[in-house]
C-alpha cells in the first residue's frame, strides 16, 4: 500500500466563495487544468496563495506556460477572478497560465514535465515543534523538483521566517544540489504583506543541479 503523505497545506477552504467566483471554478478553471503542456518553456509556482506573483510572471513570460499549484480553494478563486473578463473569457496577458488546484506532489507525480523556474515563496513555515513534520521543503521533496528541473533550471525559494530558511538549508545540504544565495528585491505577495514572523525581510535561496 502506498504510504499516505503527510499534509503540508492548513485549509482547502476558507470563507464563503462568492457566486461568480464559484461560477469561475466550475466553467473556467476546468479549461485550464494543466494537460498535454508542452516539453519545454514552462515555469511552476508551488502554493501560489492569492496569485499576485504568478500573474506577474506570466506577463514577464508571455511565450511560456506558467503552472500554479494550490490547494486552497479560496486562493485559486481570487487568481481566476483576477485573469478574467467581466464575460469570464481569459484576459489575454493571463492565457499562459494553468491552474493545478491541489497537492503539488500529486502533480509531480504523474508528469515528466521539465521547468525552467520553479518558485516556492513563503511555504507555510509551520513554527510548532509538532508540526515540524508537515514543512514541504525537506531533503526528499527537493530531490523530486531536482528530477523536475529543466537544463540549468532553477528552484527559487523566499520565506520571512528565518528559522525556516535556516531549516531549509540544512536540509538542501543533505542534496546533490548547488545553493546561491540572489540578491532579489522584496516579491510582494499577500502572504509577505502579512509578515507574521516580524522579520526585516524576506530570505531567498536559488538551488540549481
Ligand atoms: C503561507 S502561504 C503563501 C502563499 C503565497 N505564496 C504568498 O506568498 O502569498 C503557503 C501556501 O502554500 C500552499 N501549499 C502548502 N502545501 C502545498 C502543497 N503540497 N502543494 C501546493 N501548495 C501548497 C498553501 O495552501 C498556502 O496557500
Amino acid at each position: 500500500m502506498e504510504k499516505q503523505e503527510i499534509r503540508t497545506f492548513g485549509r482547502r477552504h476558507g470563507k464563503k466563495l462568492s457566486a461568480r467566483q464559484n461560477l469561475l471554478i466550475e466553467t473556467v478553471l476546468p479549461a485550464i487544468m494543466p494537460s498535454n503542456q508542452p516539453k519545454t518553456g514552462l515555469i511552476l509556482e508551488i502554493g501560489f496563495g492569492a496569485g499576485e506573483h504568478l500573474r506577474e510572471i506570466a506577463r514577464q513570460n508571455p511565450g511560456k506556460i506558467i503552472i500554479g499549484a494550490e490547494p486552497f480553494m479560496n486562493g485559486v478563486a481570487s487568481l481566476l477572478s483576477a485573469i478574467t473578463n467581466d464575460d469570464n473569457s481569459i484576459r489575454a496577458e493571463y492565457k499562459n497560465i494553468r491552474v493545478f488546484p491541489d497537492d503539488v506532489r500529486d502533480f509531480l507525480r504523474d508528469t515528466d514535465s521539465q521547468f525552467e523556474q520553479i518558485w516556492i515563496l513563503h511555504p507555510d513555515p509551520w513554527p510548532k515543534a509538532r508540526h515540524e513534520k508537515r514543512r514541504l521543503l525537506h531533503a526528499d521533496f527537493l530531490n523530486i523538483l531536482a528530477t523536475h528541473l529543466a537544463p540549468n533550471g532553477e528552484i527559487i525559494i523566499g520565506t520571512d521566517h528565518w528559522e525556516y530558511f535556516d531549516w531549509i538549508r540544512t536540509e538542501v545540504s543533505k542534496t546533490a544540489l548547488c545553493t546561491h544565495i540572489p540578491d532579489i528585491q522584496t516579491i510582494h505577495t499577500r502572504y509577505q504583506q502579512k509578515n507574521k514572523a516580524n522579520t526585516s525581510a524576506p530570505k531567498y535561496l536559488v538551488l540549481r543541479t
